[in-house]
């Protein structure tokens, strides 16, 4: 049993990251045969790609895809550890597991993702939910078919969790959820250490992919007809930071663009690493979509201090108006946290009078979740629940009427949407995205779908839109 540790997943270590191919032993490939697998993916764009690398590999272990996670034969919960609702929601689940174990008793369950590089996670499962068969962390996802034999054979949980960050598995299968878009992993880990934040501790030290083998994946997408590529890390303005070569996220950015594929975006984007060299490359080229989340977390310095951020209202500001400037048309989006250990009204006034100045296109809001280990979460915290669910209420307001206020900016307008699935609620109606991200129900044929078409908008709502194709 190799459990997590809070103290080991602190420490940074200066050791040379190591590089390997993904690989699987040949008696492995059959162990899964004749079975089902069932993954339930909780939290960010980086939990969902790891699900894309899992599902794969149970494929290539002979496991089929269960149509629902009733008659799956293997459950996995892919977890996220952000706020304490994610936590709350897989428990629940978890207990779920138990009463569908103890009507099919030979079905094998496994928590992995966030959630399982925390300690107290893995003692509260080893404590009360034992039935529970493996538990994997986020540095051995490629382990995984090793441990999963060995719960399949052993009569006890298998648990193998790595404190210590893990090496880059390069050519790892992925099964795509999208056929036109991709999720590409251009750096592991964090280093940013924001007091409130758990990521570092569940993702490890920030590792850089190697250019030549990111470039090397866009360009096999492209020639597999994918239209899309989001470039996905922590906060993707740091790529290469840890490797001290000359290139930085500019120039892989730059890369990316010139190989030609139709649309680059590139989530999530530290407004610290954030450099004018970013902005211009963003600018130059057509294929990067106008789409930046930069998130904000505070508008108050004295709180942005608190929270380890690096950057002042005044140089957040700065920075939001330069790329507004270079790319006008640019739709920008954010992430803010209110109710964070000791923010008086002034305080969030800030956070509003930031909001006010940036309307943003939309905007993610949370209440302050203490998380275990966290500086924050030691920090004398006497703001009452009311008071922080107001703000958030407050917030939000203002948050969608000026979402609303950028989506009205479209009425009338012909944008390119990418058309990829039909829409829930019609089935003459195919949903896609604009460049910008905003998302569009079109009166469409399916063999219209994957195809990025000129549509011109004929209704707007606060989170979505209606157009024709034009
Ligand atoms: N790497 C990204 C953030 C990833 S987490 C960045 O730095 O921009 C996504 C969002 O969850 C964060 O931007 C933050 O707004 C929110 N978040 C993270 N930890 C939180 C906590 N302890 N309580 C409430 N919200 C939190
Ligand atoms: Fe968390 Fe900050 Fe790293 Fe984002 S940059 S993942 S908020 S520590
Ligand atoms: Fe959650 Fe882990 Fe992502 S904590 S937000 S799944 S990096």
């Amino acid at each position: 049993m190799l459990k997590p540790h809070l103290d080991e997943a602190k420490k940074r270590t200066r050791s040379l990251v190591k590089i390997e191919n993904f690989k699987m032993a040949r008696d492995l490939k059959t162990l899964g045969l004749g079975k089902t697998y069932y993954v339930k993916t909780y939290g960010c764009q980086m939990n969902v790609h790891d699900s894309e690398n899992i599902k794969a590999i149970l494929e290539m272990m002979g496991f089929k895809a269960a149509l629902d996670m009733e008659q799956a034969d293997l459950i996995l919960l892919n977890t996220c550890a952000i706020r304490e609702n994610a936590h709350n929601k897989v428990f629940g689940m978890i207990g779920r597991l138990k009463h569908m174990k103890e009507k099919r008793p030979n079905i094998i369950t496994g928590v992995c993702g966030c959630m399982a590089q925390e300690e107290v996670v893995v003692n509260e499962i080893l404590d009360k939910y034992s039935f529970i068969d493996l538990v994997f962390g986020t540095h051995n996802i490629n382990e995984l078919p090793e441990i999963l034999n060995k719960a399949m054979h052993e009569n006890k949980i298998e648990v193998n969790v790595k404190s210590i960050e893990g090496d880059i598995i390069e050519n790892m299968p992925a099964k795509r959820d999208s056929k036109y878009k991709a999720f590409v992993n251009i750096m592991y880990g964090c280093d940013k250490f924001c007091t409130y934040c758990i990521v570092p501790y569940t993702r490890g030290k920030q590792r850089s992919r190697r250019f030549g083998d990111i470039i090397r994946e866009v360009k096999s997408l492209k020639d597999a007809g994918y239209k899309e590529v989001t470039l996905l890390g922590q906060n993707v303005n740091a790529y290469g930071k840890d490797l001290n070569l000359e290139y930085d996220m500019s120039d892989l950015l730059e890369e990316v663009a010139k190989t030609g594929i139709e649309r680059v975006r590139f989530v999530t984007s530290h407004p610290w690493d954030f450099t004018d060299k970013m902005i211009e490359v963003i600018g130059k080229y057509p294929n990067i979509m106008p789409y930046i989340h930069l998130p904000l977390q505070s508008g108050s310095d004295r709180i942005l201090k608190l929270m380890g951020r690096r950057y002042t209202k005044k140089s957040y500001l700065e920075l939001f108006n330069k790329i507004k400037k270079t790319v006008p048309n640019a739709s920008i989006t954010t992430d803010i946290i209110v109710g964070f250990p000791g923010e008086t009204e002034e305080d969030f006034e800030e956070t509003l009078d930031v909001v006010n100045v940036c309307r943003y296109d939309s905007a993610f809001t949370f209440i302050f979740s203490p998380r275990e280990g966290t500086p924050a979460a030691k920090m004398k915290d006497d703001i009452p629940l009311e008071v922080k669910e107001e703000r958030l209420h407050k917030l939000n307001e203002l948050v969608n009427k000026y979402a609303k206020e950028a989506n009205n900016k479209y009425l009338g307008k012909v944008v390119p949407v990418l058309l990829e699935n039909v829409s829930e609620k019609d089935s003459n109606m195919l949903a896609g995205y604009t460049d910008t991200m905003k998302l569009v129900n079109v009166k469409a044929s399916k063999d219209m779908l994957g195809k990025i078409v000129e549509v011109k908008i004929t209704d707007v709502k606060t989170w979505s839109m209606d157009g024709e194709i034009a």
